[in-house]
């Protein structure tokens, strides 16, 4: 039979920051707010704290974690070396939205990295989570707190909604500022790799490191969490990456939604329509994108149609895999 716990809501403050590492100090897993996403933290030296991640998102052993550290410092202390590229990166983006990817020193847990070579490190920018990782006095692994294949959450309801009843503590940040996972960059092969696209773009990484990056679908290694199947709701998503979204949907029969921009949605015809925000707002796209997702089903049953204007974007990146590949692009 499972065990059910209470589970208690914080938030945001120092005695919070004293209660949240004194639990993770003791082996327990807590869920805290990102920038990005809520994460579900363990103390990443304590292989049963770590265990206890797996096993409550019901996650693959084959699918190393982040470990997330309150400087290049501490980051530093986990690598075999530190290369121009990551000095470059670390130096420009932490603390933020970006996770590198580089050879460990074996000092953790084989379990975090899924007894692979290399380790992922990310120094997240939430004044919070850094303090907690400080008041731990060692780095901290977070996968994103919602249960395997499913959506990440961006707020403490979005985890209550997965975990309660699951883990002891959830820390309320508000709503994530970025709202979709970090960018993940790989840096111990020949040429870097983006396993996974986020708020950092592709372009900003170039004109940092001054060279190409490989992009994840002409190239491996990829992240090894991407080829489960994520983000998926019930409702069937198709996306359109064409210039006309209307005439699209006038050749549809059967009932349909229709996420749209703002520009269009009073010309477009749709049984439902959401917006996705103005046509170049990126960075609001990216935080409206797991609500919507989880949105479509509140409408069951319902054929989504999704317009997309960016293929290289983190949206893109999430919604294809929500889609299950579906797309059109005329
Ligand atoms: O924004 C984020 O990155 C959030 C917050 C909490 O920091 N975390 C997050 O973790 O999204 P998770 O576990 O949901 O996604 C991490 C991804 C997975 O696809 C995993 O396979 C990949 O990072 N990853 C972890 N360690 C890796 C490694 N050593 N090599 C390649 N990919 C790795
Ligand atoms: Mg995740």
């Amino acid at each position: 039979m499972a065990v059910t716990i209470k589970t208690e809501i914080l938030p945001v403050c120092e005695t919070s920051v004293l209660r949240a590492a004194d639990m993770l100090c003791c082996g327990e897993v807590v869920a805290v707010p990102s920038e990005t996403v809520y994460g579900l933290a363990a103390d990443a030296t304590n292989e049963q704290a770590v265990l206890k991640i797996f096993s409550v998102k019901r996650r693959p052993a084959d699918n190393p974690l982040i470990v997330h550290c309150d400087s290049k410092n501490m980051a530093l202390t986990l690598i075999k070396e530190a290369s121009s590229d990551f000095n470059l990166l670390a130096d420009t983006f932490w603390p933020g939205p970006l996770t590198i990817v580089t050879t460990q020193n074996g000092i953790l847990p084989s379990v975090v990295t899924a007894g692979g070579s290399t380790v992922a490190l990310r120094v997240p920018a939430d004044d919070f989570f850094k303090s907690v990782i400080t008041a731990c006095g060692v780095p901290l692994a977070a996968p994103s707190a919602n249960l395997s294949t499913r959506v990440s959450p961006t707020s403490a309801k979005d985890v209550l909604a997965q975990l309660s009843g699951i883990i002891p503590l959830i820390i309320d940040g508000g709503d994530c500022r970025v709202g979709v996972e970090s960018s993940i960059i790989y840096l111990s092969g020949d040429t870097p790799v983006l396993l996974r696209p986020g708020d950092i773009t592709i372009e900003e990484l170039e004109n940092t490191l001054h060279k190409k990056i490989i992009l994840p679908e002409k190239n491996t290694p990829t992240a090894p969490g991407m080829k489960y199947k994520h983000y998926a709701p019930r409702s069937k998503i198709t996306l359109y990456s064409g210039n006309d979204f209307g005439k699209f949907l006038k050749k549809q029969s059967h009932p349909f939604g229709a996420v749209c921009f703002e520009e269009e949605i009073k010309e477009i015809e749709a049984n439902v329509k959401i917006s996705f925000g103005r046509f170049d707002d990126v960075k609001a796209q990216q935080r409206m994108l797991f609500s919507i997702i989880k949105n479509l089903d509140d409408y069951l049953p319902l054929h989504w149609y999704i317009h997309i204007n960016n293929k290289h974007s983190a949206v893109y990146n999430r919604l294809i895999k929500a889609a299950g590949g579906d797309e059109f692009t005329r």
